[in-house]
């Protein structure tokens, strides 16, 4: 359960707020997590250190907590979902869509991002030109551009668009670096047109979020990103 700081006040005025079985009016009370009962209208509130949200980005967000210019992935956060101290873990470019967690986890958001965990990010990408088996071979051994060195990434053709006329393959990295994914496809001389984070991990995102929506994630798919 989420509330908000006003509705919190008007529980207590309410007297639905019971700390280990007794009626509390007063926000003030300072309550042990870790030994306290507190229940409210009858339900008792499990108390969650950290919160970990899913949302389906949108082109045109950016995935910081905050920005001059442009709307971030916070801004667009539904109320319910908003405490202090979130923050995007790991970026998606303005124009990338897709899967992006937004936590209050550092350490969590660190070890996901961490290059020696070895997390897989995977991508839909959409390209003008099918990859050359020369392509493939790069993507598959790892490949160097200006003197970086990239990761073998798994590609794997999905099919022609009819629409866009582009051919959306999905790839799947283990690192997370600067435009990484639009680099390794520019190397190949094949820009990158379209492009999605579909799963974080073995989690996917879910698809009845519709762009700019988000939930919460659960204790069982966290484990899914970070075993
Ligand atoms: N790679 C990119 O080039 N851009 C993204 O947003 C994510 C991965």
């Amino acid at each position: 359960m989420n509330i908000s700081r006003t509705d919190a006040k008007r529980l207590l005025r309410q007297n639905s707020v019971f700390v280990n079985g007794k009626a509390v009016s007063k926000a003030e009370i300072s309550v042990d997590t870790d030994k306290d009962s507190v229940t409210v209208s009858g339900k008792e509130i499990v108390y969650k250190k950290y919160i970990y949200i899913m949302m389906n980005k949108p082109k045109g967000v950016v995935s910081a907590t905050e920005d001059g210019r442009d709307i971030t992935v916070l801004d667009i956060l539904p109320e319910h979902l908003r405490r202090n101290g979130l923050f995007p873990a790991g970026r998606l470019d303005k124009d990338t869509t897709g899967f992006v967690l937004i936590t209050d986890d550092g350490a969590f958001a660190h070890n996901m991002l961490s290059p020696a965990h070895h997390i897989e990010k995977t991508y839909t990408v959409g390209i003008e030109e099918k990859v050359t088996p020369e392509d493939e071979k790069r993507f598959f051994e790892g490949m160097e551009i200006g003197g970086e060195l990239f990761r073998p990434a798994k590609l794997r053709f999905l099919y022609r668009a009819d629409e866009d006329k582009l051919y959306y393959y999905e790839i799947k990295i283990t690192e997370g670096r600067y435009h990484q994914i639009k680099r390794m496809f520019a190397s190949t001389g094949k820009p990158v047109i379209e492009l999605r984070r579909t799963h974080l991990g073995s989690l996917s995102l879910d698809s009845a979020l519709k762009p700019g929506e988000a939930r919460e994630i659960t204790e069982i798919e966290l484990k899914k990103i970070l075993p």
